[in-house]
């Protein structure tokens, strides 16, 4: 038979991504970071979608050809429809569907979230595939979420944030501490030489499994604001112990509901995902835990843990499998419900 390979876009956000998938198989990842949001501190949505536009046909043309194929060997093209930014996420879907059109090959329309967390499906080196049920705490830019993944389409939603993202918390306070965007990645590195317990910062006492971080966002200004006026060059001085302390605060409130989670359920297979997932800090207090409560721990492989399209190509894969395919009548939503 024929071999099938689907092609993937990913434009949610701030990344331009396109790879490519044979069954299970990434034949090729790429991705263009936009450098252009750095010295405004955040994501700005308007050049967002133009530096997607710049990007998307280099970045497809390069997925194709890593793969070594040509567009007329696809069987199929699956699209991240949401959430996102909404202009993002038009680039790449128009450029999906005129794709489809084009090629006459099905259209498959993709939930980022689920994707995040279906990236532990792909067969490949250094990915280790959960069985089924497992519990999944995605941790991003824009979501936090504890997930009973039941089957590859069957995704049951126990908690997630009442306010800011575990992402943004890390950005937020890195901004605070005057670190460039995105901050999470240099608040973990510096975390790593400072102390955990430095500075107490505040917790939320919520029920059930779902997470608050404003909260630590204010207890952190406070603090640092509080410590300025007696000592000017405080940040300065203490910047490895406070991105410790924060690092170590954040980790805890994810932890406190996972460990929850898994006890509630019985489920030990435990799996993270999205960008914050990459944390260092977080990896190695998932691997205590796990040793101490019987966890088979799923870390996925650095590539796809951030924003990639080889995610949206698992899921599409799997999705095209149980015969759920759009039309071009499909449109981008910046929300959708998992
Ligand atoms: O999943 P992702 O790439 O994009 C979204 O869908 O949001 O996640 C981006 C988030 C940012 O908030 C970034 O600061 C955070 O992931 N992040 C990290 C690390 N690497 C990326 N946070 C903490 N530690 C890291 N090493
Ligand atoms: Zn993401």
């Amino acid at each position: 038979p024929k071999k099938e390979y689907i092609l993937a876009i990913e434009s949610s956000c701030d990344d331009t991504a396109a790879a490519v998938l044979s069954e299970r198989r990434i034949l090729s990842n790429v991705v263009a970071s936009q450098k252009v949001h750095e010295e405004y501190g955040g994501v700005v949505p308007e050049l967002a979608s133009r530096a997607h536009q710049a990007h998307i046909v280099p970045v497809v043309n390069s997925a194709l050809t890593e793969a070594g194929i040509t567009a007329a060997d696809l069987s199929a093209i699956a699209f991240t429809a949401g959430p996102g930014l909404l202009g993002s996420l038009l680039v790449g879907t128009s450029f999906a569907k005129s794709l489809s059109l084009a090629l006459s090959i099905p259209l498959i329309d993709v939930h980022h979230m689920r994707a995040h967390v279906l990236a532990h499906l792909i067969e490949a080196e250094g990915v280790k595939n959960p069985e089924f049920p497992f519990l999944c705490l995605t941790v991003s830019g824009g979501h936090t979420q504890i997930v009973k993944v039941n089957s590859p389409s069957d995704f049951e939603v126990m908690g997630e944030t009442l306010d800011d993202a575990a992402g943004e918390a890390f950005d937020k306070t890195a901004k605070l501490l005057g670190l460039s965007y995105p901050g999470g990645p240099e608040i973990d590195r510096r975390a790593a030489l400072g102390n955990p317990n430095a500075f107490a910062f505040s917790r939320p006492s919520l029920e059930g499994y779902n997470f608050s971080f404003s909260g630590l966002k204010t207890s952190v200004l406070y603090t640092l604001q509080k410590a300025v006026a007696k000592e000017p060059d405080f940040i300065q001085k203490n910047i490895d112990d406070i991105c410790a302390s924060v690092q170590h605060t954040i980790i805890e409130i994810l932890m406190k509901k996972l460990v929850a989670a898994s006890k509630d359920t019985g489920i030990h297979r435990i799996a993270i995902a999205g960008g914050v997932s990459a944390n260092k800090g977080l990896r190695n207090r998932l691997s205590e835990l796990a040793e101490k409560r019987k966890w088979e721990l799923f870390l996925p492989p650095f590539e796809f843990t951030t924003d990639n399209a080889a995610m949206i190509a698992i899921a599409g894969y799997y999705k095209w499998k149980e015969g759920h395919v759009a039309d071009l009548s499909i449109s981008a939503s910046a929300r959708i419900n998992l």
